[in-house]
């Protein structure tokens, strides 16, 4: 659920007429729903009640400050992958108590970064690394908290280019070598072995790959303890699917899920951390643009609008689908019409939609992609010299733009020409 509503006629953000925003900000622009954001947010936390837990918002789905400071004043804490995310976070206001640093090259200075700001913990993803986060800790007379990430060989059934727990993907160690990586992690006076951190895909949308994960976790949980070592933490990862095709997509409930939590680990006793991103930012924010001209091609009309590949590249790279509406409801009685949905951008791939039945269009008119909160904003580009669009927060009646459009000249002018020419 949402709160993008059609409201006499008239798509809404919120309480804001999403056609008020374009004229004020100029489209294409992204807009975000405070309330969907919280809403999503406190679904996982109530899934997780009764269990002693952290929800941490995989901020690389969408990172703006004022999306960061909407969740962390609602009580979630984040998950980094980068000492750009890391530092991004702190300025939102978040503490690094509260932050869990993931991803597969953490470079020694975002290490040092991080452990020298304040860390939740680090999930490492290698021995080497491992090795490095060590020596960064002893220069600076610090412990670090860790897990260790552990590839559970489970196929999660989603698209290959964002799938993480098979053991041909790059991630974690192989869950076959977790003993004796824990023994060696555990040798290391640098680090503080509290856990065990599992992420095995994206946009899952099936929770069996999770229920055979989260048993194998529980298995090495009771193992290592054994082994002597303390397991108190699990992080479990993020990648509950959202539903992109509301006609005929149901994808599992964060309640669903927390059951299988509590089902799976919750006899452990151990604080669980999960690091949702997808579920909580997807459905809150629309990608908003307008169409420049319909053209007739040989078999088929193309809508040309104003957003491209560029601005939302996920039916580019990963054939995503997006629900794409019109902004202003069409007069009752227009017969619908067969698009292929194109941006400016000179290659084929920058199609967002073909064959796609929408009421009639016309230039001028204003199109809204559904669920573009999440992956949307932060994989944009400036292919075709074409400035990042705009972000925009709305809360209640109200409406910010949260990153502005840059100039021109704001763009062009980071080149520099050497001397010599
Ligand atoms: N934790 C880790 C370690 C991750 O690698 C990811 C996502 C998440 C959490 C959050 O997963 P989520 O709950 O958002 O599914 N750009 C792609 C998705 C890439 C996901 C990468 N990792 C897309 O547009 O579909």
């Amino acid at each position: 659920m949402d709160h993008f509503l059609n409201k006499d006629g008239a798509l809404h953000a919120e309480d804001v007429p999403v056609a008020e925003i374009a004229a004020a900000v100029g489209t294409p622009f992204y807009v975000y729903s405070t309330a969907t954001l919280l809403r999503h947010f406190h679904l996982f936390d109530e899934a997780l009640a009764g269990m002693d837990h952290l929800v941490c918002y995989a901020m690389k789905a969408a990172s703006n400050q004022a999306i960061l400071k909407t969740l962390g004043d609602a009580g979630a804490g984040m998950d980094v992958v980068s000492g750009g995310e890391y530092l991004r976070a702190k300025a939102a206001g978040i503490l690094g108590e509260r932050i869990v640093f993931s991803g597969v090259g953490k470079t020694r200075d975002e290490i040092h970064l991080a452990l020298s700001g304040g860390i939740r913990q680090f999930n490492v993803e290698s021995e080497p690394e491992m090795e490095v986060l060590n020596a960064v800790a002893l220069e600076l007379g610090k412990v670090a908290p860790i897990t260790i990430r552990v590839n559970p060989d489970v196929d999660a059934k989603t698209h290959a280019k964002i799938a993480t727990g098979k053991s041909e993907n790059k991630f974690g160690i192989p869950i076959s070598r977790a003993i004796e990586v824990y023994a060696m992690a555990g040798a290391m006076q640098g680090l503080d072995v509290m856990g065990i951190d599992v992420h095995i895909g994206s946009q899952l949308t099936d929770l069996t790959p999770y229920e055979l994960a989260y048993q194998k976790v529980a298995e090495l949980t009771e193992e290592l303890r054994a082994q002597g070592h303390n397991i108190r933490r699990l992080d479990l990862g993020g990648g509950l699917g959202i539903p992109y095709e509301r006609s005929n997509e149901a994808p599992p409930l964060p309640s669903d899920y927390g059951a299988l939590v509590k089902r799976t680990l919750g006899h452990l006793g151990c604080e669980i951390e999960i690091e949702p991103g997808r579920l909580i930012a997807g459905n809150a924010g629309l990608m908003v643009s307008e169409v420049i001209y319909v053209k007739e091609g040989e078999d088929r009309e193309f809508l040309i609008i104003d957003g491209a590949m560029n601005d939302l590249i996920r039916p580019a790279m990963y054939d995503a689908h997006h629900d794409i509406i019109p902004v202003v409801e069409p007069a009752p009685g227009a017969e619908p019409a067969k698009y292929d949905i194109v941006g400016p951008v000179c290659e084929s791939g920058d199609t967002f939609a073909k064959h796609r039945t929408m009421t009639p269009m016309h230039a001028g008119d204003l199109v809204a992609f559904r669920s573009a909160g999440a992956y949307g904003a932060v994989m944009s580009s400036e292919y075709n010299s074409r400035p990042l669009i705009p972000e925009v927060l709305v809360k209640g009646d109200q409406f910010a733009v949260i990153r502005r459009r840059p100039t021109f000249d704001e763009m062009i002018n980071r080149d520099t020409i050497p001397e010599w020419l």
